[in-house]
């Protein structure tokens, strides 16, 4: 017989037929006559209950082989069920155990665990509601997102995950090599010789993949990239990972108004998404972590977002009389709790700052007439701080070239770039979505290691 999931079974409920399922047991709850066991099979966050009479055949031998995190299959019918909370459970006729977990070892017993401990376990901690949840959640953002996009007739763009570029210019990169690194090649004035490396010349991992996602737009109008990315920067935060996932729209045409309609009618679209497709585990979420997720979510789609300038911003940091740890004045980068300040405290909703000093953003973006700013812009989000970064770009070859000589940035790696804004240039603008932000943002949860399955942070590359 051909196995069932446990979410199709609440979902359709046919009663008085038999059904297999398989999964691994949460709780096992013995009595003299039966035994009832929770079983969760990852397709939803309910367990089935699973009712196994002790007249039935070889019920001893199984049942004692049967704990917390075994793997079993269940074969019975599927009745109406007595107890409150389920609508339906399995009355046993066989059961088959796959794989037994030992509870003197098995370190996820019922009592709930920290999440610091989880994180130690990584690899099994998918199998609690929680991570369950964050799981299928993630899931569904990514198929959102691949939605939203595809609805809109925007082209799915890979981008190379080694390169010989820095996008953002800020030297915050792993290098990829194949030298031997107790015997490394020098030249004679003592630099490193790439020559003889893999590639012929220095690579690194990505930190975007903005610029090759720049020569498609300028091809084929509409694209956005979805593809890991790494960062090698210190910061030991909450909100921080050294390898994340990206979501980046490249769009011919935009200006940077364009953008940020499209910025906040992507995160809205995504929210809305998640009600549709994971009201259990958001219900969840918000039991036990947030009690005020699902109306932060609600408020954010409901309501616009403010725009204003990053000099507006400035006047109401510096005049709102709040002791920052980090001072702030014209031409600072907003630390996380000036972000904060103006999304939780003064607009009390989304914000998107545009128009940044040209001194903190990076090299391709457009320049503004007043010399000082750029078309830059970032959406703050509550709790978070910065989940999108993008801009408008500098489509005028001499400004560009201009710009990188300022910012004494390698003029060779960006000849390619160059061509670009050489042959056919064209306005046109993007953004990038951090989606383990977005995951922070969706989920509640409070910290970024918790929203991917395996975090890559400083000092940590386990399991
Ligand atoms: O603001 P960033 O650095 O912008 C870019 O990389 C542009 N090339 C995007 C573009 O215009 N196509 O990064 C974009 C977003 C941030 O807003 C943040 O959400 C996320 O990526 N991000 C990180 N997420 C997790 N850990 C990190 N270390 C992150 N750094 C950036
Ligand atoms: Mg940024």
């Amino acid at each position: 017989m051909k196995r069932s999931k446990i979410k199709s079974l609440f979902q359709d409920a046919p009663i008085q037929t038999r059904v297999v399922v398989k999964g691994w047991v949460r709780t096992k709850r013995e009595s003299k006559t039966f035994s009832f066991l929770e079983l969760n099979d990852g397709s939803t966050i309910r367990n089935l209950q699973i009712v196994a009479d002790a007249g039935m055949p070889g019920y001893d031998e199984v049942i004692r082989k049967i704990s917390t995190g075994a793997c079993i299959a269940a074969t019975g019918m599927l009745v109406a069920s007595q107890g409150k909370g389920q609508s339906v459970e399995l009355q046993a006729e066989s059961l088959e155990v796959y794989g037994t977990a030992d509870p003197e070892t098995y370190p996820l017993q019922k009592k709930g665990h920290s999440l610091e401990f989880l994180r130690e376990i990584a690899h099994l901690r998918v199998r609690t509601n929680t991570f369950g949840a964050v799981y299928r959640l993630r899931n569904a953002m990514a198929y959102g997102i691949h939605q939203f996009f595809q609805e809109k007739g925007f082209y799915y763009v890979h981008t190379p995950i080694i390169t010989g570029s820095d996008t953002e210019g800020a030297g915050e990169m792993f290098s990829v090599t194949t030298l031997n690194l107790k015997n490394i090649p020098l030249q004679e004035n003592g630099a490193i010789d790439f020559a003889s490396d893999f590639f012929e010349k220095h690579t690194h991992l990505t930190v975007s993949g903005q610029l090759n996602g720049e020569t498609a737009a300028l091809a084929l109008s509409d694209i956005y990239t979805f593809g890991p990315t790494f960062r090698a920067e210190n910061s030991n935060t909450g909100r921080h990972l050294a390898e994340f996932w990206m979501i980046e729209p490249e769009m011919a045409f935009y200006d940077l108004n364009d953008n940020a309609d499209l910025a906040e009618e992507f995160l809205k679209y995504l929210i809305s998404y998640a009600f549709q497709t994971c009201q259990e585990d958001l219900e969840f979420l918000n039991k036990m972590y947030d009690n005020e997720l699902i109306s932060r979510l609600q408020f954010v789609l409901n309501n616009p977002f403010k725009r204003l300038t990053y000099t507006e911003a400035i006047d109401i940091l510096t005049t709102c009389g709040k002791k920052f740890e980090f001072p702030v004045g014209w031409g600072t980068d907003l630390q996380s709790e000036h972000e904060r300040y103006l999304v939780e405290q003064h607009f009390k909703c989304p914000v998107i700052l545009t128009d940044y000093p040209r001194d903190i953003k990076a090299f391709y973006m457009r320049a503004n007439e007043d010399g000082k700013t750029v078309r830059a812009m970032d959406v703050l989000f509550p709790g978070i701080g910065e989940i999108i970064g993008g801009s408008q770009r500098e489509e005028r070859l001499e400004a560009l070239e201009k710009r990188i000589a300022e910012m004494q940035l390698p003029a060779e790696e960006y000849s390619w770039y160059l061509d670009t804004r050489r042959y056919g240039s064209a306005p046109h603008s993007g953004f990038g979505l951090g989606f383990e932000r977005l995951l922070l943002f969706v989920t509640g949860m409070a910290n970024i290691r918790d929203v991917i399955p395996f975090p890559r942070t400083p000092g940590n590359a386990s399991f």
